[in-house]
């Protein structure tokens, strides 16, 4: 596939492995780019100390996707800027750091902390929907919380781009999104797991994950990922790495149909394993070449017209 651009960086193709899978050490992100063919990755969301996260059960397999409320487990800071060192030495591929904190004052640390690795983008994770019995709502509900998070974090981040990763909750998307904007984000991603949800286990009668709800990804979420990009699109001009659903190259079509530019994988590696990237970024080369398109440009937001 011919590469693309994203901002100042260069992929060898759209497909961006999604936080939250694969992405807590440098060898399994080199692993997801060398054998799998993503042309990005990112890493699991970190914010300043280790998190044990929620107990198991915490990921859960359905019909159509996951439902997960790992609870934000990482090791901290210290250990996730030597994995982005260590990844760094030998990528071949950029590496999108992504970031959280309980207050903005941690994002304003995590983010100081985090550039002296010099990932190649920040990913600020403002929407997880499963810890809200810890953390409260998200800052990713609220339109003044997530600018004062923008903010603060494109003030310490220097030169390097800053995407604000989105759910579909709280006032909408595309509010959101526009918000993003006006305090200088470089970037959108959307979404992240929707939710949060439930499934229950029918001979025990309760809930089946330890924290009883998790946020939902996977097929499931593959319409409710198309409209949110949609919408983005039209409320904002900076690019988008469309999240949410993707298992087929049709699907990856969909959401660059709908505006985006570069493509997140997360559930589909849990099912299909790492080397989904390759299938996905030649489905949609093939895509191009049936309809006669010669770049990923000629095709993003054509679904708007
Ligand atoms: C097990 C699991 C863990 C996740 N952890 C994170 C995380 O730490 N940070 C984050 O921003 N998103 C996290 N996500 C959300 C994914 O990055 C992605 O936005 C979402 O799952 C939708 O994409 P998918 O349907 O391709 O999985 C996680 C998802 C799953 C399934």
């Amino acid at each position: 596939m011919n590469s693309v651009r994203f901002l100042n960086l260069e992929l060898k193709n759209p497909t961006v492995l999604a936080s939250g899978i694969l992405g807590l050490t440098a060898s399994s992100m080199w692993r997801v780019v060398e054998v799998g063919g993503a042309g990005a990755v990112t890493t699991k969301s970190f914010n300043k100390d280790w998190r044990s996260g929620h107990k198991n059960p915490s990921i859960l397999p359905f019909r159509h996707g996951l439902l997960n409320a790992v609870g934000l487990s990482n090791p901290g800071i210290d250990e996730m800027v030597k994995e982005i060192g260590k990844f760094k030495q030998r990528a071949s591929a950029p590496i999108f750091a992504s970031i959280f904190g309980r207050t903005i004052d941690e994002f304003a640390e995590v983010t100081q902390r985090t550039v002296e690795a010099e990932p190649d983008l920040l990913e600020v994770n403002v929407s997880c929907p499963n810890v809200h019995s810890e953390f409260g709502q998200p800052f990713g509900d609220s339109l003044s919380d997530t600018a004062k998070v923008t903010e603060i974090v494109k003030k310490h981040a220097g030169s390097i781009p800053v995407s604000i990763k989105l759910g579909p909750h709280g006032p909408g998307i595309a509010r959101l999104a526009k918000v993003c904007e006006e305090n200088g984000a470089d970037a959108i991603t959307a979404i992240n797991t929707v939710g949060p949800g439930m499934l229950i286990d029918i001979d025990v009668r309760k809930p089946i994950l330890s924290n009883k709800t998790g946020g939902v990804s996977g097929p499931a979420i593959l319409p409710i990922a198309v409209k949110s990009v949609y919408e983005v699109y039209r409320q904002v001009k900076i690019p988008i790495i469309g999240t949410g659903g993707v298992t087929q190259p049709e699907d990856a079509v969909q959401l660059i149909l709908a505006g985006a530019s570069l493509i997140g994988i997360g559930t589909a590696v849990y099912y299909q394993g790492i080397k989904v990237f390759e299938k996905i970024a030649r489905g949609i080369e093939a895509y191009l070449q049936k309809y006669g398109f010669t770049s990923l440009d000629e095709i993003r937001g054509l679904a708007h017209e």
